[in-house]
């Protein structure tokens, strides 16, 4: 009888233990869940922190400043393209998006040369095409020599393709030779980022990606944030054909109302206070003027999650 009280006894301790012990760790592996967000969220401010809201700056890994708003001349060609450029400049816009696949490179530098404005003031960012990977020194002479403004402050692979570590590379070595100041990435995504960054030396300066409120790439961003990369999204307004859906969604414009400022000031400055660079497309000096007046109001937290509600997941364009 005894022997038995001996056993269950033993047995009750040994239980008691097991779980004890179990607890402890369980205890501990949410502390470091804890502290593993707090982290998260200190290193998010870090990178909200890097947006200076007065000078409309960012600054990036490279240690470049890079405005906060800029035109996207995706679609502008010509004498479209030059007027668009000139009159963003007039406007105090200093941030320009192109790519070799729009065709306007020479237009711009022609704006930017035509403005006056000291090149050390304008930020461009150019972009070479997977199709330019195979001779990546032939891509990058080629968008100099277009631009012709000395140097290109952002160059950026257009998508993800054969023979873009090796392109990367390219760049790399022009950002020794000064002739490119920072490098990035546009349409990576948190997969192809893990296979892309152990195999390159200069951590990309920054990713451009489609963002837009029915479209909002709310894992993507933080991770992309988190490795102190700056985060730029296109198709702020979701993109030609989608612009009116968006522009008068009954949430944005009612958040547009109170403010007294539009549906499109709404998306801009929700990509800001995101910590997300914004580079709307618009050839319409009014438009562009409107696009660069976001500094003087303020989304409420309440107003972020409404505007955050409004996701999709609904991409509007294949890459
Ligand atoms: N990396 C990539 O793969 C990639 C892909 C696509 C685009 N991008 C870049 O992202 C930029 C932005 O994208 P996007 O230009 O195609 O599309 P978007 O900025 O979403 O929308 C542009 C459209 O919005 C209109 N718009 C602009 N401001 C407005 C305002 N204040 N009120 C009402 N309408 C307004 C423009 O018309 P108006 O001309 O009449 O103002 C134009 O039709 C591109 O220009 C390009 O630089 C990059």
């Amino acid at each position: 009888m005894k022997k038995k009280i001996f056993f269950v006894i033993c047995f009750l301790v040994i239980i008691f233990i097991g779980f004890s012990i179990y607890f402890i760790l369980d205890s501990k592996k949410e502390n470091n869940k804890i502290m593993d967000n707090k982290l998260d969220e200190l290193q998010k401010e870090k990178i909200k922190a890097n947006f200076n809201f007065e000078t409309k700056t960012v600054k990036l890994n490279s240690g470049y400043e890079m405005p906060l708003n800029g035109l996207g001349t995706y679609s502008l060609t010509g004498d479209t393209c030059y007027n668009a450029v000139s009159s963003a400049l007039k406007s105090g816009v200093r941030l320009i998006d192109t790519a070799y696949m729009y065709e306007n490179e020479a237009e711009i530098g022609k704006a930017i040369r035509d403005s006056q404005i000291p090149r050390e003031d304008i930020f461009v960012i150019t972009k070479i095409y997977p199709s330019q990977f195979d001779e990546p020194e032939k891509a990058i002479e080629m968008a100099l020599e277009k631009l012709d403004i000395d140097y290109i402050d952002m160059m950026l692979l257009h998508h993800p393709g054969d023979g873009d570590v090796k392109a990367y590379k390219a760049m790399e070595q022009y950002v020794k030779k000064g002739k490119i100041r920072s490098i990035g990435l546009s349409n990576w995504y948190i997969e192809e980022l893990e296979e892309f960054l152990p195999q390159v030396n200069i951590t990309p300066a920054l990713v451009q990606n489609e963002i837009h409120p029915y479209y909002q790439e709310n894992d993507v961003i933080p991770y992309i944030q988190n490795l102190g990369i700056v985060v730029q999204g296109w198709y702020p307004f979701g993109g030609r054909g989608h612009t009116s859906e968006l522009l008068n969604d009954s949430t944005i414009t009612a958040i547009a109302k109170d403010h007294n400022v539009s549906a499109a000031q709404v998306i801009l400055r929700w990509n800001l206070q995101k910590g997300v660079v914004v580079i709307p497309g618009s050839s319409n000096p009014n438009h562009i003027k409107e696009n660069t007046d976001i500094y003087d109001f303020k989304l409420t937290d309440e107003e972020m999650k409404k505007m955050n509600s409004l996701n999709r997941d609904e991409k509007h364009d294949w890459y």
